[in-house]
């Protein structure tokens, strides 16, 4: 299906107005982009942002801004970035049981389907529960109204971030690269300066900081670990609790017999493809994204 966005116009004046107070982000940019403030729609904007957060920008054409991707290789500050092998099974850095296993994240089409606007080929693979987890998690995050209907479920994975990311070590860069591929995908789809802004910090301030004092997310569930940044140069929280986390342990490099290969690895050089882009740029972003203009514009896209 071809989906028709509202024109510039239309949409230049829907975001250049500022979001009510008592609106979600979530509800607020489905209607901006997709008029209708359904479900459905709602589960459409979540996956065209997490989509274009991992992948790198593909819907066409945007509005100007280049999101390199998670997957992509990137800097920040000085520092080299690479989150792929954490998605491929390069290492040994998924909790499963509490205990420390290799997954490869993209074993069910790797970009392609997400250049289609869903999480996999299929829907049982790890690549699929990962993606749709994000869709939901990150619907919760953004106030998503009408999750938990028909065609939007709630998120139902564990609520406990820190034990999620206990066996990956992240750095303070890593964590900050992916909330910039974050900040920068809300920002290709015209969300307002202020918005990617309020994202960027409520996702630092949630899992940023090492030792983070156990808390709510979402608000209804019970206090549970979440420092996602969980190295040495991580900034420590505020009332930091490291009591509250296992010592971190950095992740061994997985042994080539339980590395998935195979598509998997192909997603990173496809060529032409949104993982073409290089995310050598990334490090001049990373203090500039939440500066970034927001810019609003007609695209289409293939549903
Ligand atoms: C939202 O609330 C803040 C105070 O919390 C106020 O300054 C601002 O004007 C309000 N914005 C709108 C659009 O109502
Ligand atoms: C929005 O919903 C109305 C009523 O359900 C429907 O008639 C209309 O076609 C929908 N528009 C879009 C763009 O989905
Ligand atoms: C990503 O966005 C940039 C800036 O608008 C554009 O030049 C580039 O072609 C886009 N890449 C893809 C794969 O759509
Ligand atoms: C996923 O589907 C695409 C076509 O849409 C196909 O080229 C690819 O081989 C499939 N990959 C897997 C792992 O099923
Ligand atoms: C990058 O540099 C800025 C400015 O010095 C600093 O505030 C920020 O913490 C650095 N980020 C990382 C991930 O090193």
């Amino acid at each position: 299906m071809l989906y028709s966005i509202p024109t510039i116009a239309a949409f230049a004046s829907l975001a250049a107005a500022q979001r009510p107070n008592g609106t979600s982000i979530c509800d607020y940019y489905t209607t901006a982009l997709l008029k209708n403030n359904t479900a459905v729609n709602q589960m459409t904007l979540l996956t065209l942002l997490v989509n274009t957060a991992v992948i790198g920008n593909y819907t066409k054409p945007n509005v100007g801004i280049t999101v390199p991707g998670i997957l992509a290789k990137g800097k920040v500050n000085e520092t080299e970035v690479d989150l792929l092998p954490y998605f491929i099974g390069g290492l040994v850095s998924s909790n499963r049981g509490n205990k420390a296993v290799s997954v490869n994240f993209l074993d069910d089409g790797g970009a392609v389907p997400l250049t289609l606007n869903k999480a996999a080929n299929g829907t049982n693979s790890a690549q699929y529960r990962l993606l749709t987890h994000l869709y939901e998690y990150f619907g919760g995050l953004l106030g998503c109204s009408l999750q938990g209907q028909d065609g939007y479920p709630k998120y139902a994975g564990s609520n406990n971030m820190g034990s999620v990311h206990k066996f990956m070590g992240l750095s303070h860069a890593e964590v900050t690269y992916f909330i910039t591929q974050v900040g920068l995908s809300a920002a290709s789809f015209g969300v307002t300066t202020e918005d990617v802004t309020a994202v960027g910090t409520a996702l630092n301030e949630a899992f940023g900081y090492i030792c983070s004092p156990p808390a709510s997310i979402p608000a209804s569930e019970p206090k549970e670990p979440q420092a996602i940044c969980q190295a040495d140069d991580c900034p420590l929280a505020a009332n930091a609790q490291c009591s509250a986390y296992d010592k971190v342990v950095e992740p061994a490099t997985a042994t080539s017999s339980a590395v998935a290969t195979g598509s998997a690895t192909k997603v990173a050089g496809q060529s032409g493809g949104p993982m073409a882009t290089s995310g050598a740029e990334v490090g001049k972003e990373v203090g500039g994204v939440m500066g970034v203009v927001a810019a609003a514009g007609v695209f289409a896209m293939v549903l």
